[in-house]
């Protein structure tokens, strides 16, 4: 069976990979993870993932995890044993493993896993063409969204709720009606003007790496943006609303709760984002559709 994760040293089958009961990722969501996208075996945005990961290792003052260049390397290797082309690398580190108790403690190395899963981008597109439901839903996460954690749940719990009602995603909204992003998207809506507009950077969003390619690509194509906070109120009058991700990776939101969003089809500036966004895939990693 093709190797599919890594643990500390050792590429083996998923099923048999195992982190110690005691790892404190497992009891304390005491680590930081990232999800890359792999095309044709070609990392997006490799550079960009490393500095988030390293970002949050130094806000959670977890030291000893390997270099950007040997996370490279593995994450290379792993890839090359699970025979995949297409897919997501996920990668954990955790501060270790140690006897639980709150306080950081002494001696401990970083558990470090990576994990090589297919993924079929190509089923992203038919979503692109059709759009996607979201559901406004309050944003009951902590206070330092713009970590990668895995203290995931006010995300998972959102997820679950946004798809039993039958939406793709969760739109985070703040108590005074401030959209902040999604579960595990980052949100955006288009202006009756043309506009782009995003949460800007701060501790109640993640940096995503997705976001920051579009607005790279979008100021490129001359379109106007603006990173500012938006409402609920008004995302529910916008022409265009779209969500930005990793495994999106620009997705049309094409209804919101109970109402289409425009003209219920997806916009020209989603559209025309998203064309942008393929053809920079293809640029760094020679994958087409
Ligand atoms: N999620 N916001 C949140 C809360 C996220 O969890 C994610 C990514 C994003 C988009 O970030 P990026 O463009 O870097 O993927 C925004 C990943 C994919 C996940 O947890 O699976």
């Amino acid at each position: 069976m093709p190797a599919t994760a890594y643990v500390n040293g050792r590429y083996l089958p998923l099923a048999g990979a195992r982190l110690p009961v005691e790892d404190r990722g497992t009891q304390f969501a005491d680590a930081v993870y990232e999800v890359v996208a792999m095309f044709g075996g070609r990392p997006l945005d490799w550079e960009a993932h490393c500095w988030r990961l390293r970002r949050g290792l130094a806000a959670l003052f977890i030291e000893g995890a390997p270099s950007d260049a040997a996370l490279g390397r593995i994450a290379q290797t792993l890839w090359r044993r699970s025979r995949l082309a297409d897919g997501l690398l996920y990668i954990q580190v955790s501060r270790g493993t140690a006897r639980r108790d709150h306080g950081f403690p002494e001696g401990v190395r970083p558990n470090l896993v990576m994990t090589a899963r297919p993924f079929d981008f190509r089923k992203r597109l038919a979503q692109q063409q059709g759009g996607v439901a979201v559901v406004s839903l309050p944003d009951q996460r902590w206070k330092r969204c713009d970590l990668k954690t895995t203290g995931l749940l006010g995300a998972v719990l959102a997820k679950a709720e946004a798809r039993r009602l039958g939406a793709f995603e969760a739109m985070f909204h703040l108590e005074d009606g401030t959209v902040t992003e999604g579960a595990s998207t980052n949100m955006w809506l288009v202006t009756p003007s043309g506009t782009l507009v995003t949460h800007p950077l701060s501790a109640k969003i993640l940096p995503g790496v997705m976001r920051d390619t579009v607005l790279r690509l979008a100021r490129e194509a001359q379109f106007a943006v603006a990173e500012r906070p938006f409402t609920l109120d008004e995302a529910r009058a916008a022409p265009e609303l779209f969500l930005t991700s990793t495994t999106g990776p620009l997705l049309p939101v094409t209804r919101l709760d109970d109402a289409p969003v425009g003209t219920g089809k997806p916009g020209p500036a989603a559209t025309r984002l998203a064309t942008l966004l393929w053809a920079e895939i293809a640029r760094q990693t020679g994958w087409t559709p």
